[in-house]
């Protein structure tokens, strides 16, 4: 048992503790704010604002939320917490308004910590053989960019914009700058492009933007009917992104059908002809390359003339003035009375005292391990999924961490040069946003860190041989075209034994099978077995939705099927070709040309160290 002291009250501390406190440490949670919530507790969630994941994809594997499936607003998933640290009994381990304020780790290999108590006004001093940082990778926001800095009207961040500001704009029609193409970027020009007809949205490069929900209705009515309707399973962004079936093709496949579907009508054209733009330099990568802003309301905006998108690589501010010189060489002059600034947060550890601390949570292996002190600081929630909630990545990581603290497992002798190695891959991938450190990929990195706690899903044997009969079937067909089948009972079998095992898929555990791989990959899969398991939970929540009432048969969907279904036989059964021959040259020392595998890999193992193991090629 380890004393164990968390630093934030946030959703990734909440989760370390409670995996701390589960596994039997010693553990304490010190916050410097008056409530738990981190983020979500704040004026930095703006008002109206609605998730860009489901409530089910943004919660713990555990704690499944009772609701339906929809995207909760700022104070429905800050609702969610509070039960979260109600049902597991965490408030009596959380110390308020206690702000850590140093940490230093001394010869006897323990931290002493300094506590500023801001109610009581004194230092606490206390020591820890473990400290896990959950000090929030959006609690500082950037500062104003060098470009703008000469402007000479008023200026708030995106964490300070409220409904004062709201009602300036829309009273006095303010002309106003709002800079950044993230997500609070989206909410932030959209909303206020209802409120006057003088908002220029600033790019540096036009960002890559995903539509939250899947079909062709405007983002804003979306959110309206959220409340009240319910969504199919498949019609959540994230069904699209972290499904299983997507992961189990390379790079390339997933990145090439996310083109195909620019090209849809699920978008509207101003927003495609935005995302083939802003990843004209991936042509094949394409959306994989980047961050994407999972909102399309700025891009609506734009197509409805609410607002004007300048990107431009050269801006200069003067008083009210901005001149934004133009990709074709001419320049626009703008006045502003405001500028919002949506141009994100930077991470900072001000209270850390170790000597040349690197703060790029990619120097550290799994984004968590810090080189030479992995085995007693851990940082959760500096993983941001390309897809997918920040706090599902802390809880993995924290239940890796509570298995490391009591020894039941190490760290891989070389972590740093993993991690160099795996940064050096990351920065090659997310080659089109090189300041977004945090990235990761959703199903890789869960993957990676499960098979190290022992959690990593398994279907049922029934499942896996249904799998591998139909893949029979398939390569039978593939050989009885060419004449090339040893098999004397004739093209018949093989289309029998094709369709038998498809309808399996629909009809076995009411769909499992089809649930598995064009689902979101929820949390839930992962308390399936391994250290505190709960068994039944996935089982109870797939059933929850149900395959014929909860799966929209939609274009995207239909598009989604016919171009991933092939590519996953043709990757799979290429695979089983390729792997002996990748795995011995590369035990020969023969690097190949991507350091994340590029064409040869499915996605599910090109970054975080995820393992590609030979049984991997059988199972579904
Ligand atoms: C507007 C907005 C919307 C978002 N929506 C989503 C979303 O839909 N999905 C998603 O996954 N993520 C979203 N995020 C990202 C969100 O910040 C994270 O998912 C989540 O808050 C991460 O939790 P955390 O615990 O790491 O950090 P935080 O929630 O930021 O919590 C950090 C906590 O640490 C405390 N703290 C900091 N320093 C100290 C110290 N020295 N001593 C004591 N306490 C300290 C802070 O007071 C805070 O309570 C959103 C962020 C913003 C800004
Ligand atoms: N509804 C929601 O769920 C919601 C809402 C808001 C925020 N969030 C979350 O909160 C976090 C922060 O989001 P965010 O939108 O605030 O930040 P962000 O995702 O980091 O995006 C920052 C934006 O600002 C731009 N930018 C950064 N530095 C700049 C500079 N110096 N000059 C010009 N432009 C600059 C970036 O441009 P480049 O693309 O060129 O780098 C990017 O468009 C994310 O995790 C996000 O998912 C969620």
């Amino acid at each position: 048992m380890k004393r164990v002291v968390i630093i934030g009250a946030g959703p990734c501390g909440l989760v370390a503790l409670k995996e701390m406190l589960e596994s039997g440490h010693d553990a304490i949670l010190f916050e410097r704010s008056a409530t738990l919530g981190g983020a979500f507790a704040t004026t930095t969630i703006y008002p109206n604002l609605h998730l860009t994941i489901s409530n089910w994809a943004m919660a713990f594997s555990d704690f499944p939320p009772s609701e339906r499936l929809c995207y909760p607003s700022g104070e429905e998933y800050l609702r969610y917490l509070q039960s979260y640290a109600e049902h597991f009994d965490l408030e009596h381990h959380i110390t308020y308004h206690s702000e850590v304020c140093s940490a230093t780790l001394g010869h006897n290999s323990r931290w002493a910590l300094e506590i500023r108590q801001l109610q009581e006004k004194n230092i606490l001093r206390i020591e820890a053989d473990a400290i896990i940082v959950a000090t929030g990778a959006n609690q500082v926001p950037n500062k104003i960019p060098q470009e703008l800095a000469g402007f000479g009207g008023r200026v708030i961040h995106s964490s300070q914009y409220n409904d004062g500001f709201k009602r300036d704009v829309a009273d006095k029609k303010l002309h106003v700058l709002v800079v950044g193409g993230g997500e609070s970027g989206a909410d932030v020009s959209a909303e206020l492009g209802e409120l006057s007809p003088n908002v220029t949205v600033w790019l540096r490069r036009s960002s890559c933007v995903g539509p939250r929900y899947l079909n062709a209705i405007n983002e804003m009515e979306q959110v309206a009917v959220n409340k009240t309707c319910d969504f199919p399973a498949n019609g959540f962004l994230e069904a699209a992104t972290t499904n299983r079936m997507s992961a189990g093709q390379n790079v390339y496949a997933y990145g090439f059908f996310r083109r195909l579907l620019w090209h849809t009508s699920v978008l509207n054209r101003t927003l495609s002809r935005m995302c083939l733009d802003s990843t004209a330099s991936a042509f094949v990568m394409n959306d994989q390359a980047t961050y994407v802003t999972k909102n399309q309301c700025m891009y609506e905006a734009l197509h409805e003339k609410k607002i004007e998108v300048l990107v431009s690589q050269n801006v200069l501010a003067s008083d009210r003035t901005c001149e934004f010189q133009m990709r074709d060489g001419t320049t626009e002059r703008r006045e502003f009375d405001a500028i919002v600034l949506c141009n994100g947060y930077r991470m900072e550890f001000p209270w850390l005292q170790v000597e040349k601390f690197n703060s790029n949570p990619r120097s550290w292996f799994l984004h968590c391990f810090p080189k030479g002190l992995g085995h007693c600081l851990f940082f959760v929630g500096y993983a941001r999924p390309h897809q997918g909630g920040i706090p599902v990545m802390a809880e993995i990581l924290s239940r890796y961490i509570a298995l490391l603290l009591h020894g039941e497992r190490t760290l891989p002798p070389g972590y740093a040069d993993q991690a160099r190695c795996d940064a050096e891959a990351e920065r090659e991938y997310y080659f089109l946003s090189p300041d977004l450190h945090s990235l990761v990929d959703y199903n890789a990195f869960l993957e990676s860190v499960a098979r190290r706690v022992g959690c990593e899903p398994i279907l049922p044997a029934f499942c896996v041989l249904l799998f591998n009969l139909h893949l029979l079937a398939v390569l039978m067909l593939l050989l009885d075209y060419f004449n090339l089948n040893p098999n004397t009972l004739g093209p018949w079998f093989s289309t029998l034994l094709w369709a038998v095992t498809m309808a399996g898929f629909f009809l076995f555990d009411n769909g499992l099978l089809i649930k598995w791989w064009f689902y979101p990959n929820w949390a839930v899969w992962y308390r399936q077995r391994g250290p505190g398991a709960v068994p039944a939970l996935p089982g109870t929540v797939m059933r929850r939705v149900n395959l014929w009432t909860a799966t929209a048969i939609t274009e995207g969907f239909i598009l989604l099927i016919l171009w991933s279904v092939p590519i996953l036989y043709a990757q799979r059964l290429l695979s089983i070709l390729l792997f002996i021959p990748y795995t011995v040259l590369t035990a020969l020392g023969l690097s190949f040309p991507k350091a994340w595998g590029g064409l040869l890999r499915p996605k599910l193992f090109v970054l975080h160290s995820a393992q590609w193991r030979i049984f991997d090629l059988f199972l579904p």
